[in-house]
């Protein structure tokens, strides 16, 4: 992409008509994110409500209400009377914090609850997951539910990727994040000693189940977590969704939950629709990552479990603004909203101790994504508006680290 000159008194501020997503641009000669905005209606507890993901073949439907136990239930009975075998996969937090959900969705199904937490998506365990699949017998009819956060859709998805070659699976999210992100889009994976989601396959679920009602027990922290992500898709293509952010936090307790990650959802259909395995040269699928790369170097600088995941992509994002506002894209005061809006939601701005810079700089260049593509950016062109950006000057990461603490 050229580079950003911002003119004097600032772009377009959030919630400007010119930036509202839905705005079609024709100047499309730079990789940023052009989006249709399906309708982000609110809905309430009787009602669901439904957004296609169009990838042809793999195409799929979201499904969205408070509650989908009945509706995953008739579900499992139609799979059930066509005599397909279904196997479910949770984790151990979540099978105890909602027994009653998981039995009114899938009666009584084998269920696999692995250990919760990354140590789960390993090759250990992936093999245990094959093996209860091979134990309950399933066939190449056989569906596998995922039932939980991030951690249990990526194994699980791997382990129904690798099943007999590739069998169906449906998604139950149960976090935040794995509500507006990991859920939907089809990477699948797990952990090896090289490193985080190195071994994986593309494999789209065949629905995807978006329960708030499941939220109700997540731990608070792990609600901000998810929030990290929910500011990304405002920050990269949807100014409005940012600037709703802005005027009121978003708790699991606002009416305005349901509508909000319907619309993330929305913003990543798009985007997958558009790149489905990242592959486009600008933009497309990488636009996800904003954040990200400053986020996994300081995981992974730290020592993963120090940071959750959304935590280091929170500081990721203010590291982000600032570096755009070195590229001249964003200005002082476009960096003081992205921090407030991410400190409103309690996740973090800054490192909690210093980490140095050299580590932080050798987890970058061992990151896969930066390696595949040199030193290779997501910024923002202003809030709401995000581009990849090629040849950033090593100097100008190093500040925006130092900038959001690092030694
Ligand atoms: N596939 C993708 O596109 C994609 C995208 C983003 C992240 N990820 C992956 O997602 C993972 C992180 O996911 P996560 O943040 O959901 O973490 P997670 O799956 O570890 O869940 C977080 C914690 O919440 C608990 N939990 C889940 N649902 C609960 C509920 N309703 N009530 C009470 N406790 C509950 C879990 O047991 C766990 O302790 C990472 O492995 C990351 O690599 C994948």
């Amino acid at each position: 992409m050229g580079r950003c000159k911002r003119a004097k008194g600032g772009g377009a501020e959030a919630g400007d008509p010119r930036r509202t997503a839905g705005t079609r641009r024709t100047d499309r000669s730079e990789a940023e994110l052009v989006l249709d905005a399906p309708a982000a209606g609110a809905f309430n507890a009787g009602m669901a409500e439904t957004l296609q993901v169009n990838l042809g073949e793999r195409s799929y439907p979201i499904r969205f209400a408070a509650d989908l136990n009945a509706e995953i239930a008739a579900e499992v009975a139609r799979l059930g009377a066509a005599g397909r075998r279904i196997a479910v996969i949770t984790d151990t937090n979540f099978a105890k914090a909602q027994p009653a959900a998981l039995a009114a969705m899938f009666g009584s199904a084998p269920v696999l609850a692995v250990a919760p937490g990354e140590g789960s998506k390993s090759l250990a365990g992936f093999g245990r997951a094959l093996d209860f699949l091979g134990e309950h017998k399933l066939d190449r009819g056989g569906v596998v539910f995922a039932v939980g956060g991030g951690v249990v859709g990526d194994l699980a998805g791997f382990a129904a990727a690798a099943w007999l070659r590739g069998v169906e699976f449906q998604q139950v999210p149960t976090t935040l994040l794995a509500m507006v992100d990991s859920s939907v889009g089809g990477k699948t994976g797990i952990n090896i000693a090289a490193g985080k989601n190195l071994v994986g396959a593309f494999h789209q679920p065949r629905a995807v189940y978006v329960a708030t009602g499941l939220l109700g027990t997540l731990p608070a922290r792990e609600f901000a977590a998810g929030m990290a992500e929910v500011i990304k898709y405002g920050l990269l293509g949807d100014a409005e969704l940012f600037a709703a952010l802005e005027r009121e936090p978003l708790t699991v307790a606002s009416p305005a939950l349901a509508a909000t990650v319907r619309r993330c959802c929305a913003i990543k259909a798009a985007i997958v629709e558009a790149d489905e395995r990242e592959t486009a040269k600008d933009g497309g699928r990488a636009l996800l990552n904003l954040g990200h790369t400053f986020g996994h170097a300081i995981e992974n600088a730290a020592g993963y479990g120090d940071y959750l995941h959304g935590e280091a992509v929170a500081i990721g994002l203010c590291a982000a603004a600032r570096l755009s506002q070195k590229l001249g894209c964003l200005g002082e005061a476009d960096v003081a909203r992205v921090e407030r809006v991410v400190a409103a939601h309690a996740l973090p701005v800054r490192l909690r101790a210093p980490l140095g810079w050299p580590a932080l700089h050798d987890a970058m260049t061992r990151d896969k994504k930066v390696r595949a593509g040199g030193l290779r950016f997501v910024v923002l062109k202003r809030l709401g508006e995000a581009a990849t950006q090629g040849g950033i000057d090593l100097a100008q990461v190093e500040a925006s680290f130092r900038e959001v603490g690092a030694a």
